[in-house]
């Protein structure tokens, strides 16, 4: 079936010319804030993909006609920092931080993350995925057509396959794209010293065994891993699987500089990072991920995006929808705070949440509207592209267009979000 979308205002944020290479996809500098925009143009859409991109652009005969009447279409979000699998809620434990308490001294008290971990524990893998399902969908509704999804609320093998296995299930059913990441230093249990051992010795291979090609993550802070429980683990995983790592979210410890010489994928959080170990990050090739809903749920302090872009840097920009410090599944609201307290303008949050978003991934094949390219499309409520950052809250999203099918507003009953907390 052939779609053809007319009269649009097209975001195509095509390869600016003397930017990097394909190869290096990710934005930097002036790169960052071009959306090169088609003012009203047409997108024709056949076999999944992006047919043809142009000011005028003939309909094949029987071809679906949407007229867009001078709305934004734009590449579908790629939230490339998700929690978005797990059990049970942390309500409870939010109004104690109303209260005072704080993040940290929840998870050493064995809340926060350790919590959540009973209640993935207790949780049978359907169950897992059926919440992860939930969620997906509501995700879709507010353009998002790509999602990474960590583990780390096992903490044990059996528990960690049980929630990749869960991922890899919910994803089947649902028309965008999951990847999956082994979140495999989140927290620990005992000693950190003999659980990054068993992390190594006894998860790392038989997660490699059955997802060969997945990211391995990793989350550097007081209370959680260190630096040097880190690097060990990245330093046997680096062989077969990209590397990430959450790091700075509220103390530097120095795992940016680890990072960059391990060439990780890259950083997630820097919020406390030092202007120091964002300059030297700036000329890398690991991409600073910034969360800023989270910094929004938690301290209200923020990374430095704009600094950080100043210098050079590439940024991209997620969700992180979790229980705990972003309980939250809108790419709008990511871009909206980003723009407000990490310093990207409009443009730079939309390039931040497709196109960089889609390399921190490793898949090219997505994050621009060029011939060729996966015809994952949303069609914004709006004729200004910079609304996406000015409204708070709402949906912006009148159509998701997803591997080439109208996938909302959906007619199927069976989309309808069950209504517990988070989905
Ligand atoms: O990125 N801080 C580490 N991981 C998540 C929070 C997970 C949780 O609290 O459940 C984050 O903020």
């Amino acid at each position: 079936m052939n779609l053809l979308i007319r009269n649009a205002r097209v975001l195509t944020l095509a390869n600016p010319a003397g930017s990097a290479p394909v190869a290096d996809r990710l934005r930097r500098r002036k790169a960052l804030g071009e959306l090169a925009v088609l003012q009203a143009g047409d997108v024709l859409v056949a076999e999944g993909k992006v047919a043809a991109v142009g000011p005028k652009v003939e309909a094949p005969a029987g071809a679906e006609i949407i007229d867009a009447n001078g709305r934004v279409l734009m590449p579908g979000f790629v939230d490339c920092h998700t929690h978005a699998c797990w059990a049970g809620d942390r309500i409870a434990e939010w109004e104690q931080r109303l209260r005072g308490a704080s993040y940290l001294e929840i998870l050493k008290a064995g809340g926060g993350i350790h919590s959540t971990v009973r209640a993935v524990r207790e949780a049978t893998k359907k169950q897992l995925a059926a919440g992860l399902k939930s969620r997906l969908e509501l995700m879709l509704r507010e353009g998002t057509t790509t999602v990474e999804i960590k583990s780390g609320y096992g903490l044990n093998t059996e528990a960690e396959l049980k929630m990749l296995r869960a991922v890899v299930r919910a994803g089947g059913e649902w028309p965008g794209t999951i990847v999956p990441t082994a979140l495999l230093g989140h927290a620990f249990e005992g000693d950190l010293d003999e659980y990054a051992r068993m992390v190594v010795k006894e998860m790392l291979p038989e997660i490699s065994r059955e997802f060969p090609d997945i990211a391995v993550d990793a989350y550097c802070e007081k209370g959680a891993w260190s630096v040097d429980a880190c690097v060990r683990l990245f330093e046997k995983a680096h062989r077969h699987h990209p590397i990430r790592v959450h790091t700075d979210q509220f103390s530097s410890l120095g795992m940016v500089p680890e990072a960059i010489r391990l060439h990780a994928r890259s950083v997630d959080h820097l919020e406390a990072a030092t202007k120091a170990d964002l300059l030297a990050l700036a000329p890398s090739t690991t991409c600073a991920v910034i969360l800023p809903c989270s910094s929004f749920q938690t301290d209200q302090r923020f990374a430095r995006a704009g600094f950080l872009v100043d210098a050079g840097g590439a940024v991209a920009l997620a969700t992180n929808c979790n229980p705990g410090t972003a309980p939250t599944h809108s790419m709008p609201l990511a871009i909206a705070l980003a723009v407000r307290f990490c310093g990207l303008t409009p443009a730079e949050a939309i390039v931040a949440a497709t196109v960089n978003a889609a390399a921190v991934l490793g898949l090219k094949d997505r994050g621009t509207i060029e011939a060729g390219q996966r015809a994952d499309l949303v069609l914004l409520r709006h004729k200004d592209e910079r609304a996406l950052a000015y409204e708070m809250g709402g949906n912006p999203v009148d159509v998701v267009i997803c591997g080439g099918s109208v996938v909302f507003p959906s007619t199927r009953a069976s989309d309808a979000p069950t209504g517990k907390p988070g989905g």
